[in-house]
């Protein structure tokens, strides 16, 4: 099968997510990276894009100059990843889908809501496919607890409760450090800081997992910091419009917590645990029985996570393998296979809708209030 060309934006040397792209894009075969505007610095990004093998043509010094050059060549990119700071994401996504390119979008996708349901129409629009890296609900043992709650494997779900919480904003000594800072900044973050940041990996978790949306919130945010003026702590109640109860904890101040990102959804006849720092591993209690550990690889699974195990049982796959599978369900959908869980602008809008909603709500001494984007209402 041919290799479907492949552009990234963002995620230059030294950043954050870009080798988790890099690594996850090229590891099935699917794709090569073909163009690349990668830093903000042109030259530090056309270098580096040579460096991993871009041809010099396609090695651009910005993304409109990437997006000129990709719109005349008859062998264009398939998809165009944007990892850029959150701030420029709606701007290159509109472009890239008006101009006819796949997108994957890093999170969150935009600003605001409206920027959210704009991106919504373009995509529905020009029918190209517009992917949010919502990436943990790719892990093999996610895709399984989705399955079984769909497979009615613990009844109803009556309650789900997450956290995303870890400890690495909590020293106040360093709270001045420029790469700490601007994350609690309005001016650079947006209107929320650990919630728009962390908490909205836990909120598209939820509804991944429970197959169902958020419909209202109730939101307490917290400057544990007193200089930050957003949030380093939040505590999200939501209910989901199937009537499931929902809890959410997400903090930057959590020391001793790591990654810190786990979830529990309790049903009706069995509950089911996981945590992204035991990805391979779900926990499973049918009710009145033993506690049992399903492992990633092991058989019996559902199709979906047996689809997107690698290597084979008790070896660790990890994050950047969970990116690659969201990559996999990009390169059937853009061979014309839509896969169940792709992460989509729909997700995208629901939680810039949640994020913007939680802020009202906080500002409203916990008001609940109508969490839904209005093109879902
Ligand atoms: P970073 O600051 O580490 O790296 C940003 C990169 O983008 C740098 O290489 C920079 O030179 C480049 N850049 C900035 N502006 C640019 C522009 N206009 N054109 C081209 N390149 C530009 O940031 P990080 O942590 O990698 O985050 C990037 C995005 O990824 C953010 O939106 C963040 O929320 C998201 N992210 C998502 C994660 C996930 O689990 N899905 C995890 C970490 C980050």
């Amino acid at each position: 099968m041919q290799k479907l060309k492949w552009g990234m934006i963002g995620g230059g040397e030294g950043s954050q997510i870009g080798p988790a792209h890099r690594l996850g894009a090229l590891a099935d075969g699917h794709f090569e990276l073909a163009a690349g505007a990668l830093d903000h610095r042109p030259d530090a990004g056309r270098e580096y894009a040579e460096r991993l093998g871009v041809a010099p043509d396609r090695a651009y010094g910005d993304w409109t100059e990437m997006l000129e050059g990709e719109k005349g060549r008859s062998d264009r990119i398939d998809l165009v990843t944007i990892a850029t700071p959150n701030s420029t994401h709606f701007e290159i996504t509109k472009a890239f889908l008006e101009a006819g390119f796949n997108v994957l979008c890093e999170k969150p996708m935009t600003m605001t809501v409206e920027e959210g349901e704009e991106i919504v129409r373009v995509a529905e629009k020009t029918g190209k496919i517009c992917a949010v890296n919502y990436c943990y609900s790719a892990y093999p043992m996610v895709r399984q607890a989705r399955a079984m709650v769909q497979n009615g494997e613990i009844g109803k779900v009556r309650l789900v409760v997450t956290a995303f919480s870890h400890g690495h904003h909590g020293d106040a000594t360093d709270a001045d450090n420029p790469r700490v800072r601007w994350r609690y900044n309005p001016e650079m973050a947006g209107v929320s800081g650990q919630f728009a940041d962390c908490g909205i990996h836990a909120l598209h978790m939820a509804s991944f997992i429970c197959n169902d949306e958020v419909a209202t919130l109730s939101a307490d945010f917290a400057s544990t910091i007193p200089s930050r003026e957003l949030e380093d702590d939040a505590m999200v109640n939501f209910r989901m419009q199937g009537g499931t109860v929902g809890r959410l904890w997400t903090s930057s101040v959590a020391i001793g917590r790591q990654h810190g990102f786990d979830i529990q959804v309790f049903g009706e006849t069995g509950g089911l645990r996981w945590a992204s720092e035991q990805p391979n591993q779900l926990i499973y209690t049918p009710v009145g029985g033993r506690t049992q550990i399903i492992e990633k690889g092991e058989g019996g699974l559902h199709d979906d996570a047996q689809r997107l195990s690698r290597v084979s049982i008790a070896h660790p796959e990890g994050f950047p393998l969970a990116v690659a599978n969201i990559y996999c369900d990009l390169a059937d959908a853009i061979r014309g296979e839509i896969r169940d869980g792709l992460p989509n602008a729909a997700d995208g809008v629901r939680s810039m809708s949640a994020v913007h909603t939680a802020v009202a709500s906080a500002k409203d001494g916990g008001a609940w209030k109508d969490a839904r984007p209005s093109i879902f209402k």
